[in-house]
């Protein structure tokens, strides 16, 4: 590793929001009395969590400390990044995060921190709110009905019913309900590789997650992902939207021969677990003109891609073409910028079959005045700072470094994105676009290393993300583009050693 501070140094920008800071203006606490690493961590010495040590502020415990409390109270399917050797962060502003030792680190990654990690604007509106009145919403606030209208006019017209709640699954299961009770209809045709939340009837709908589990319900669909890189119908193809929906209308068939009924299309409007696909545009209207035509509805979630992050749009869908509108929209990550809020939007028609149970929906805390609040303080800041517009110049940027890097490195297969959302595919060889799994991960740990916190997606775990807070600048992109073109050129020089002892000793 550099000295602490190095690559921090390189790295003092200016991003939309003024002034970042710099790697001096985070001043850690005073190291804590023997927390060298000569001390057995209290986990270790079998000593519980509230006892000794543990009453220490957790700025002032050791990463191995933190790491050894973890192991032992914290669940192990709660996974870390890096896990052989996580990063402790404590504090974090703009783009950049801080680890206990006041190294900078730049973040690729966190599509939660959506307009800048801690933005004042929204901390502030937190507190504001905080100090009058948080409660459920089944009293009159202005804040809900302020925040769904705001909410409403970045939506085409006919979504404009809405539900608040405090996790993207929450909004996904919602969705899933109020989609049969409108439909009368159970199953579900999902995208392979997706996933869409946590929850038993989420997991029931994430191939990604339910490969690993019982498998596949009855009442479950899987359509091929629409990736014109790597999937069933490529770029050479001469109509892929239509040949991935009538995969789709396929599905529909065999479903109705076995007496099952479609209840909705499920899917990202842009696939991020399943590699950063951008879908062709076209699809999602054929798509769901076969999933209607079968009396379902269309859920868009939007809960990774939503909020300008596609800089041209402000929902991810639109790119599809304005002539295509979703029945039910999910929202959630960067709709609070790290605080938990989510959303489901739809149309009058859906939410009054969902009403016409005489069933209340009630959600503890979604939609309370605070949430609202940092709601609309977001909204403030994507439009005063120009965000969108913001992802749109920082992304091109980036993805003409990209392609410029492609042509000197073969590792790199596909550069493919809109505004801050961005993946660059790895692969093994061009002729069959095998994923260079191995490679991925070898450097997302290399640039760990030089402070730039970046990770991987797609089945292969081959595709790099880049989806950052929306202020990252020129220079982030610049700095990152440059210290990978550095990092794979020592891989590539390091093969070639490898390659020629090999010949050598033959
Ligand atoms: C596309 C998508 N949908 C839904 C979810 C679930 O959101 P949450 O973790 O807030 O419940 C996620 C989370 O990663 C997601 O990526």
């Amino acid at each position: 590793m550099d000295p602490p501070g190095t690559r921090a140094q390189r790295c003092r920008l200016h991003g939309p929001q003024g002034e970042r800071p710099g790697p001096g203006s985070f001043r850690p606490g005073p190291p804590c009395v023997g927390s060298s690493s000569g001390t057995a961590p209290a986990a270790r010495r079998g000593e519980r969590p509230h006892e000794g040590r543990a009453a220490m502020r957790p700025a002032q415990r050791s990463r191995h400390e933190t790491l050894a409390l973890r192991q032992q109270l914290i669940g192990s399917s709660c996974k870390l990044f890096f896990s052989h050797d996580p990063v402790k962060i404590v504090k974090a502003k703009g783009q950049y995060m801080y680890d206990e030792n006041g190294r900078q680190y730049l973040d690729c990654i966190n599509n939660v921190a959506h307009v800048g990690h801690c933005h004042p604007d929204v901390v502030k509106a937190a507190h504001e709110q905080n100090q009058l009145l948080n409660t459920n919403s089944r009293y009159l606030h202005d804040n809900l009905v302020d925040y769904a209208k705001r909410l409403s006019e970045t939506l085409p017209e006919k979504l404009c019913t809405f539900y608040f709640l405090n996790s993207g699954s929450e909004a996904n299961d919602l969705a899933l309900r109020m989609a049969r009770q409108y439909t009368k209809h159970e199953d579900v045709i999902v995208l392979d590789h997706a996933y869409h939340g946590h929850l038993t009837s989420l997991i029931d709908i994430s191939p990604y997650k339910f490969q690993n589990l019982e498998g596949q319900k009855e009442w479950v669909h899987v359509a091929s992902v629409p990736d014109t890189y790597r999937g069933l119908y490529r770029e050479d193809h001469e109509d892929s939207v239509t040949a991935y929906a009538n995969e789709v209308e396929n599905i529909i068939e065999q479903a109705h021969k076995k007496g099952r009924k479609i209840a909705a299309f499920f899917a990202e409007s842009l696939p991020s677990v399943g590699g950063q696909i951008i879908p062709p545009a076209g699809y999602f209207q054929k798509v769901a003109e076969h999933v209607r035509k079968a009396g379902g509805v269309f859920i868009a979630d939007e809960i990774q891609v939503g909020f300008g992050r596609v800089g041209k749009h402000f929902w991810a869908f639109q790119l599809q073409g304005e002539d295509f509108i979703p029945d039910i929209v999910t929202m959630g990550k960067p709709i609070g910028n790290g605080h938990p809020l989510a959303c489901v939007a739809t149309t009058k028609q859906i939410a009054e079959a969902f009403a016409a149970t005489g069933v209340e929906y009630f959600n503890t805390f979604g939609g309370n005045p605070v949430s609202c609040a940092i709601g609309l303080a977001v909204l403030d800041v994507i439009e005063k700072e120009h965000l969108q517009a913001h992802a749109t110049e920082v992304g091109n940027f980036l993805m003409k470094l990209f392609k410029e890097l492609k042509t000197k490195h073969p590792i790199i297969g596909d550069v493919r994105g809109s505004g801050l959302f961005i993946g660059v595919d790895l692969i093994k060889d061009q002729a069959e676009r095998t994923p260079a799994t191995a490679e991925a991960e070898y450097l997302i740990t290399r640039l760990k290393e030089e402070y730039i916190l970046l990770s991987t997606d797609g089945p292969g775990r081959n595709v790099l993300k880049f989806k950052p807070p929306m202020c990252f600048n020129m220079e982030d992109a610049k700095l990152v583009v440059d210290t990978i073109d550095r990092l794979l050129t020592d891989m590539e020089e390091q093969r070639l050693n490898q390659d020629k002892t090999s010949t050598c000793s033959t």
